[in-house]
């Protein structure tokens, strides 16, 4: 591979930094332009990481016709619009989970995507975190048999600021999603209903936004598979992210261990590990394979491993699930 890959990143908070320097370390790719309306930021980010430009306006970049492709990493209320831009303008995107905040915007941005076969990747990373893939691949191989019940538990250490919460689109379009996607992904079948109950139980600051941060949904499949799912921001202890596939002759669980370092400290008192404090610690691998994923796939023509109408389809449930917690009953998707 001699071509290298323009790029620029939009949005450089806490994962936007992530993705900015992970795409800069990639051989094939040039990050030549780091963007943020908060100009201090974007500055900070640029002298980081040696990019030599950056910019407050996101149509610098958009208008830049030697910039191939664009990473998405404003809060989600904003990334219908910018995918709009970006798609006009035949930039590559990758875009941050979820992919717009409401079903209607990402049924006409899929529509538009697809007719204008522009490439587009969604960050949901768990696909290429290597225990998930490595599940994946063992499903795929019949160790389990056929799979039947999907767990899922996403916890956040706490809840984020009260600005992001406005701009998430809440607990489950914010959280579950993620769950929602490597649901879909493992058990190879699409949800076709969900039954979500919620509470506040830590933060009531969340009642001004009409957010819960605890929810627990129970899924079926299109399969026949069942499945619950929960999500919380209230696991002072951690970053707490479990899934387990169930199948006729076996199960397999990810992420049980929940340790950062291996390393145990073995006293009078115990054996003790340290546990995961976020998401970038987790996702350590999986934040960077994706990207590599990304710009791999553009040079090489291929298909996107996660496109927009995933990005569609788990944003489906995810309003199912809304209504479900709002009206208290079963959702059909
Ligand atoms: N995949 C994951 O695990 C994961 C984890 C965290 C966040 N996210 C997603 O990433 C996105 C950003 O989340 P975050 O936690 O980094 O948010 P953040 O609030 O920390 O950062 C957002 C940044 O975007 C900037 N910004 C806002 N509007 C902009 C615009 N129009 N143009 C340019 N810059 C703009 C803000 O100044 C800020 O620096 C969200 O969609 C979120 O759902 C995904």
């Amino acid at each position: 591979m001699t071509a290298k890959i323009r790029c620029a990143v939009i949005g450089l908070g806490r994962l936007g930094y992530w993705h900015a320097l992970n795409a800069s370390r990639i051989q094939h790719v040039e990050v030549s332009t780091v963007c943020d309306v908060d100009l201090e930021r974007a500055e900070k980010v640029a002298s980081k990481l040696g990019i030599t430009r950056f910019t407050t306006n996101p149509e610098d970049v958009f208008q830049d016709e030697l910039i191939q492709a664009v990473i998405i990493t404003t809060p989600t209320s904003t990334h219908f619009d910018l995918l709009k831009k970006a798609s006009d303008t035949k930039k590559a995107i990758f875009i941050e989970k979820p992919l717009t905040l409401t079903v209607e915007e990402a049924k006409e941005i899929t529509k538009k995507i697809e007719l204008s076969q522009t490439f587009c990747q969604v960050g949901f990373m768990r696909r290429f975190d290597p225990a998930y893939a490595e599940a994946k691949r063992r499903i795929a191989a019949g160790d389990i048999g056929k799979p039947i019940y999907f767990r899922g538990v996403s916890r956040d250490p706490q809840a984020p600021p009260p600005d992001y919460i406005q701009n998430s689109g809440g607990i489950i379009t914010d959280v579950s999603i993620h769950d929602f996607d490597i649901a879909r992904f493992l058990i190879s079948s699409e949800i076709k209903s969900i039954d979500t109950k919620g509470s506040i139980l830590k933060y009531p600051f969340m009642s001004e936004y009409n957010d819960v941060d605890h929810a627990l949904s129970f899924i079926r499949f299109e399969s026949g598979a069942a499945g619950d799912i929960e999500a919380s921001r209230n696991a002072h202890y951690g970053y707490d992210i479990r899934a387990e596939v169930v199948g006729t002759e076996g199960t397999i669980q990810i992420g049980h261990d929940l340790r950062y370092h291996n390393v145990n400290v073995l006293t009078k008192s115990g054996k003790s590990h340290d546990i995961l404090p976020g998401f970038s610690e987790r996702f350590y691998d999986a934040y960077s394979l994706e990207l590599i994923a990304f710009f791999t796939d553009i040079l090489e023509g291929n298909n996107s491993a996660v496109t927009a109408r995933d990005g569609l389809k788990a944003l489906e449930v995810s309003e199912a699930a809304n209504i479900s917690l709002k009206e208290n009953r079963e959702v059909s998707i």
